[in-house]
């Protein structure tokens, strides 16, 4: 069984007006099933409130089920008894990172969460080294977090988390507030994660560059998976990701382009080798 199931999952936000009556339902998550394998890589796209973040807020036990059923790691949400074991198996990166760090300097903030549920020195000291490592930090231990660059940030924030040794980390649009060079630290990390740890990763994201190399990849609207599949099969279908106000990568585009003005290039082209292969073998016919 997976580490994440979830079965016909739905989250209703219930909003009350001043007399406590019901004023407005909204429907995140209508009949959501996703179910992710122990070690894979899983990205999660969607346009705005398709109920990315509901989904992610699951599961963490942040909010409860209105129907359906959410099993982490073996563990129903449902139950109030797992819900400590849920919180430490699921660890948060979000969009901010300077939100999500509070010491002053970055082998501190580092060992907080550690320090915090109990864990002894000495093993917070080798947790907090490991996870500096894991993340390509080391060298900054000793500086404070604010002079540092927005992807150094948020790989501090997922060394923090890594401290927890969760055994899967949801990236909640961790790159959305990065420049380019940030992104591809904090997704470089995520993979090195991933490889190196064997740590479950679930990416919500809003840039398909940053999907490529996801084991499996749902696409969310309206609440609802309205697309599932590994990253080949979900980029070829360039037009129905359109209808869902999606993008693709852009030498995806730019290869489907380039097949509809009548070049033999295969479909779901997501790398710049794959295309310069493919045009390669149009030349040489
Ligand atoms: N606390 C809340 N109360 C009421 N409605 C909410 C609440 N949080 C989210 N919603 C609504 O639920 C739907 C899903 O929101 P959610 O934040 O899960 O989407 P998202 O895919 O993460 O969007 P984004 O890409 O903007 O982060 C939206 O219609 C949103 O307005
Ligand atoms: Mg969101």
């Amino acid at each position: 069984m997976g580490i994440i199931k979830a079965i016909n999952l739905v989250h209703e936000y219930i909003k009350r007006d001043e007399d406590n009556n019901v004023s407005d339902i909204v429907r995140a998550l209508d009949d959501v099933n996703i179910e992710v394998e122990a070690g894979q890589f899983i990205a999660i796209l969607g346009h705005n409130g398709s109920g990315k973040s509901t989904f992610a807020k699951h599961l963490n036990a942040l909010l409860a089920p209105t129907e359906g059923t959410l099993v982490v790691d073996g563990k129903n949400v449902k139950d109030e008894k797992n819900i400590m074991d849920i919180r430490k198996n699921a660890g948060m990166v979000f969009q901010n990172p300077d939100n999500q760090i509070i010491a002053s300097v970055v082998e501190e903030d580092v060992g907080f969460g550690p320090e915090n549920i109990g864990v002894p020195t000495e093993e917070i000291w080798e947790r907090v080294d490991n996870s500096l490592k894991a993340v390509g930090m080391t060298e900054y231990r000793k500086h404070s977090p604010n002079k540092l660059s927005g992807g150094q940030k948020q790989r501090v924030a997922i060394a923090g988390v890594v401290a927890m040794e969760p055994k899967c980390i949801i990236f909640d649009e961790p790159t959305a507030m990065l420049d380019p060079n940030g992104r591809k630290e904090v997704i470089k990390t995520a993979h090195k994660l991933n490889k190196e740890k064997n740590v479950t990763i679930l990416l919500i994201t809003h840039y398909m560059e940053e999907v490529v190399d996801a084991d499996y990849v749902y696409v969310m609207e309206k609440g609802k998976v309205v697309m599932e599949g590994t990253p080949r099969a979900i980029f070829s279908q360039v037009d129905a990701l359109k209808e869902h106000r999606l993008d693709v990568p852009q030498v995806t585009l730019l290869a489907d382009e380039l097949r509809k003005s009548g070049l033999d290039i295969p479909k779901g082209i997501l790398r710049r080798e794959e295309l310069v292969k493919a045009l390669e073998k149009n030349m040489a016919r």
